[in-house]
């Protein structure tokens, strides 16, 4: 059995070095082969999480915070860390801050925005602590480099759009993945990728179902969400997703977190440019 494993492994590396990726081959095994030649030959890889205890997961949405600058949305955000040890650390506080290059939502672009941070009882379970090293592990994270953690979402009736105004997007990072937690009374919220801002060449439509994973190079691809709309009216709709994104190629950001986290490994040469 072991031998049978093996060769296929062996193929599906070989396989991942022809399309010519750059860095790592995770050795956890936490991700399918598939996720891996996916991210390397097309930037993005929508795969189910195996490894997590989504009903745990989704016990956490009850006592999200509202979103203050956001209506109708949901939130909780922390930044987390692998430490020298590789073991996963939650960081201080530090603002999100997207520049105008890279929200166009008036109510978020170029401002500082703060939030309520995970619960600890969230961020210290194993299954929890699991992913985010699998995920750095999958995107060949450095060490001490800061992650956003996020739990948001929305609840309603009738129909809004999750992103208010933000359209096609990128989030200013490298690597981004969505995680649908929950998606209840709901149609529409289809992920849809593109090559380019204008949307002129799309690469992929992606609608996540509970405990999906959509994982992107947020700094090759653009991204959009349909609006979101309840199906049946006599109960509210509700979709809660996490957003766990790293390496920012936003200067704004960049700024803030070396301002909040001096020891941070950032994304440097952006920064150098930038200054
Ligand atoms: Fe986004």
């Amino acid at each position: 059995m072991k031998i049978m494993q093996k060769l296929a492994q062996d193929r599906h590396l070989s396989a991942i070095e022809a399309i010519n990726v750059e860095h790592w081959i995770p050795e956890s095994g936490y991700w399918d082969f598939s996720v891996l030649e996916e991210v390397a030959s097309q930037s993005w890889s929508k795969t189910r999480l195996a490894h997590i205890d989504l009903s745990a997961w989704q016990s956490f949405l009850g006592d999200l915070p509202r979103d203050p600058y956001v209506n109708r949305r949901w939130k909780r955000m922390s930044w987390l860390h692998l430490n020298d040890e590789g073991e996963v650390e939650t960081l201080g506080e530090c603002p999100m801050a997207q520049g105008g290059r890279f929200n166009d939502a008036a109510s978020m672009a170029d401002r500082l925005r703060y939030y309520e941070p995970l619960l600890p009882e969230f961020t210290e379970r194993e299954d929890v602590k699991a992913f985010v090293k699998a995920w750095a592990e999958l995107w060949g994270l450095e060490r001490r480099a800061p992650i956003l953690m996020q739990i948001t979402g929305v609840r309603g009736d009738g129909t809004v759009d999750p992103l208010q105004g933000q359209g096609i997007h990128a989030d200013g990072c490298k690597y981004l993945s969505i995680m649908v937690l929950n998606r209840d009374n709901v149609s529409g919220a289809v992920n849809t990728l593109y090559r380019d801002k204008a949307g002129q060449q799309e690469v992929g439509r992606v609608t996540l179902a509970p405990g999906e994973v959509l994982h992107l190079r947020d700094d090759r691809l653009f991204h959009s969400v349909d609006a979101i709309t309840q199906c049946e009216p006599s109960a509210p709709f509700e979709r809660f997703i996490i957003i766990i994104n790293a390496c920012f190629v936003d200067e704004f950001q960049n700024r803030m977190l070396r301002r909040h986290f001096p020891q941070a490994v950032l994304n440097e040469a952006m920064l150098e440019s930038a200054s």
